[in-house]
């Protein structure tokens, strides 16, 4: 779908415009897991509603991604568009969304049918039709939310619950917490050499893996238990050397810059009720096509396949025939929305966005509270790094100590330094504690949005 005609993968073809679209699936996901919800749908939607119709106050760094990528809401929509305005934008500016509060009201009043048919759908259609792209009312129609079982594993002591294939997200934080798991990372300082090089080569390992095992379990027979499996995971990590960086070259699949436009929500109540979701266009703005008199983006999700075996995606990921492009099937993620129970009770809700950086953050997050006891302000705001098998690179963000970058060098990691690695998002319940007359009580609540964006956390 994206080759051209010498056979090489055009990723632009996958990254912008019509052709990189995949069937919206963010409307039926949310119908799925309305069953479970405690307040009306109008009581939901009606706030989004109004800030499409009224407008909202746009932030710096809003302001400068819009502007930033004016030439391609302009390319790629031959009408006007709510994200483009004469003058450069700037922050406290108003964005008004009308066609959106219509299609938001068609959702409120319809369900799923008043996006998937009707007067949404036929404009998708049309807009996939002046444009050059593939999705049909057909697609709309067939397209269903699947409810899956989530990945579950235990990390000293704690059990954790997270996405599942589709996406890579869960599969690779089990096997990286797996991997350095008997390392007991605990009794080796915080964000130390020797810590950060134990988790970058399990990081690495579990990416490998990624790109020959992982993709859409109903085209695609993920071996999820042999990827899980201690043995297996202890033996991942036989050629570990203390001293030295593997290279990527001679780590394979086991035997058996900035582009981002997703966002993670972490919600808790007192009675334990807990929501960790992250939803994603892929690429800044998705293919920065605006559906034509339904004023929403569509995604460039077409991007997370493997457009070619080998060849890298926007976030560098690579995959094969797991992961090749097929009719109907999903592509594959690195969402990793993940919740953590102690004894069976609520402990933490976290995940992020950030492409194939999501499942390390969340890894490293996990780690930082639960093996170094970090709050969860701490947590969020601690140096991420990132380690994804292929390029053979360690991303990593300022505020390592000098001696930790050099020693990780010295050992053979090639360094890369970088902002913003994803932007974190945690609740964590703070475990019972014994109030003053010697009965249990829960203490409440934790909360930590990420600093890196214009995240935040609300409490009613
Ligand atoms: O599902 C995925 O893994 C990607 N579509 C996520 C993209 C992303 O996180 C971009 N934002 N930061």
């Amino acid at each position: 779908m994206y080759l051209d005609s010498n056979g090489q993968a055009d990723l632009h073809k996958s990254q912008d415009g019509h052709l990189s679209v995949g069937v919206p699936g963010a409307v039926a996901g949310i119908f799925s897991m309305y069953k479970n919800a405690r307040l009306p749908f109008k009581k939901l939607i009606d706030p989004a509603i109004e800030l499409a119709e009224k407008g909202f106050k746009i932030t710096e760094s809003e302001a400068r991604l819009l502007n930033r990528f004016k030439k391609d809401f302009q390319r790629y929509n031959d009408a006007p568009v709510a994200f483009v305005k004469a003058t450069p934008w700037q922050s406290g500016d108003l964005l008004v969304q009308p066609e959106l509060a219509a299609t938001l009201n068609l959702i409120r009043d319809k369900g799923a049918a008043g996006f998937y048919t009707g007067r949404t759908a036929k404009l998708i259609v049309a807009e996939m039709q002046r444009g050059g792209g593939i999705i049909r009312q057909q697609d709309l129609n067939r397209y269903q939310a699947i409810p899956r079982t989530p990945v579950q594993f235990a990390y000293h002591g704690y059990q954790v619950v997270s996405f599942p294939p589709p996406s890579s997200g869960g599969l690779l934080l089990a096997q990286m917490m797996g991997m350095i798991q008997p390392f007991n990372i605990d009794t080796m300082g915080f964000l130390s050499a020797k810590a950060v090089h134990i988790m970058t080569e399990a990081e690495r390992r579990a990416f490998a893996d990624r790109a020959e095992y992982m993709g859409d379990p109903d085209y695609f027979q993920v071996p999820d238990s042999l990827l899980l499996n201690k043995t297996y995971l202890k033996s991942r990590m036989a050629g570990f050397d203390p001293t030295k960086a593997t290279p990527s070259t001679i780590v394979k699949a086991g035997q058996l810059y900035e582009h981002k436009e997703t966002t993670h929500i972490c919600v808790a109540d007192k009675e334990g009720n807990l929501v960790s979701i992250t939803t994603t266009l892929n690429g800044n703005f998705g293919s920065r096509v605006v559906v034509k008199g339904a004023g929403f983006l569509l995604n460039d999700e077409m991007d997370d396949f493997s457009a070619k075996p080998g060849v890298p995606n926007m976030f560098g990921a690579v995959g094969g025939i797991a992961n090749a492009i097929e009719p109907g099937k999903r592509m594959l993620s690195s969402m990793c929305p993940t919740l953590v129970l102690k004894n069976n009770a609520p402990y933490m809700v976290v995940g992020t966005p950030g492409g194939t950086t999501i499942p390390t953050s969340v890894f490293q997050t996990i780690v930082d509270i639960i093996d170094y006891g970090k709050t969860p302000k701490e947590a969020t705001a601690a140096p991420k790094f990132h380690h994804q098998w292929l390029p053979d690179t360690t991303m990593m963000e300022d505020g390592f100590a000098p001696g930790v970058t050099d020693s990780l060098k010295q050992m053979g990691y090639a360094i890369k330094t970088v902002n913003g690695i994803g932007r974190t998002e945690i609740i964590l319940f703070d475990q019972q504690k014994m109030s003053k007359t010697g009965v249990k009580e829960r203490a409440g609540m934790q909360a930590a949005a990420d600093t890196r964006g214009d995240d935040s956390v609300d409490g009613y």
